[in-house]
């Protein structure tokens, strides 16, 4: 399955949103990271055939998803980033309700619910309102209605926002369990939340893929550019303004611990450390100190 994104662009009057992308997608699990307002929804919204592009097209397997119509939103399973749940609903209403919605027989309805509510974890609570739902059910039933029409592409957007570590690590796993022979996309700005589960980062900014990389090796870019150093407290501040600081911790000699990501070495007592998907993100994202 190859999902093909040819020069796609999404232009809301005066602000492009996802600027002629160019990209190819098969199977396995991508993981979308980008600062607010880089177009990850937009992108999202166009993949599940609920926005039209501007110019440029989507291609499964080289058919345009345009003339594939019905029988490519078939193929889709979506949790949209502000999903709206019916809190008067029963989980299991719910999912009958969107069941219906996508066309799904009675009968398979049934099963399928009583077989993903168990998967999620919510088949002892199946009949209680929606509303007495904690933020991590009601995200884990998100996933659950994603899923119901077994999907072959599945886009879930901030499925981790509201979550806790632990739910987190539930997470995780559901979506191993899900992503076998599929497309997964699914977009955050938690970097830790793609790190484990990702086959692919793809880095969004300003509408544009920036980074395109299997997960193993993706910080090969900033090998050298990681930095501890150790300063006195007074000069933190200068050093701050100069570089890109992406963590500071005091040490019990009154000193700080700086971790620094910057192309060239910050000071003299620097020392190279492993990059993290995090500093990454921070070398791409952090505009906020030029260099
Ligand atoms: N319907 C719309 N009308 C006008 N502008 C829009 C619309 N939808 C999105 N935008 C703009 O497009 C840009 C990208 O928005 P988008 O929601 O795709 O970003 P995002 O990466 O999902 O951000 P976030 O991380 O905050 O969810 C933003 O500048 C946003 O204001
Ligand atoms: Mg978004």
């Amino acid at each position: 399955m190859e999902l093909k994104f040819d020069r796609l662009t999404k232009q809301f009057s005066n602000k492009i949103s996802v600027d002629r992308m160019s990209v190819t997608l098969n199977t396995g699990v991508y993981g979308l990271l980008g600062a607010n307002g880089a177009g990850k929804t937009t992108l999202m919204r166009m993949i599940c055939g609920v926005l039209n592009p501007t110019s440029g097209e989507i291609l499964l397997d080289g058919c345009s998803i345009e003339t594939l119509g019905e029988n490519y939103r078939k193929l889709i399973g979506y949790l949209p980033q502000d999903f709206g749940y019916y809190p008067d609903f029963t989980a299991k209403e719910f999912m009958y309700y969107v069941a219906a919605l996508k066309g799904i027989n009675k009968q398979t309805a049934k099963s399928k619910t009583k077989e993903l509510l168990e998967l999620v974890g919510l088949l002892d609570v199946a009949n209680k309102k929606i509303r007495t739902f904690s933020g991590g059910m009601k995200q884990r039933l998100g996933i659950a209605q994603a899923v119901l029409n077994d999907p072959k592409i599945l886009v879930l957007d901030e499925p981790t926002a509201g979550l806790d570590p632990k739910e987190r690590i539930r997470f995780r796993n559901l979506i191993s369990d899900f992503s076998k022979d599929k497309i997964v996309i699914l977009s955050t700005h938690i970097v830790s939340d793609v790190d484990y589960i990702a086959d692919t980062i793809l880095m969004m900014k300003d509408g544009q893929i920036i980074i395109n990389s299997p997960s193993e090796g993706v910080t090969n870019e900033i090998e050298k550019k990681v930095w501890k150093c150790v300063v006195s407290k007074n000069e933190v501040d200068m050093i701050s303004t100069k570089y890109r600081v992406v963590n500071l911790q005091h040490d019990s000699n009154n000193n700080v611990v700086l971790r620094i990501v910057s192309d060239i070495k910050p000071n003299e007592n620097a020392i190279n450390v492993e990059p993290t998907l995090e500093d990454l993100f921070l070398y791409h994202f952090d505009d906020m100190v030029s260099q």
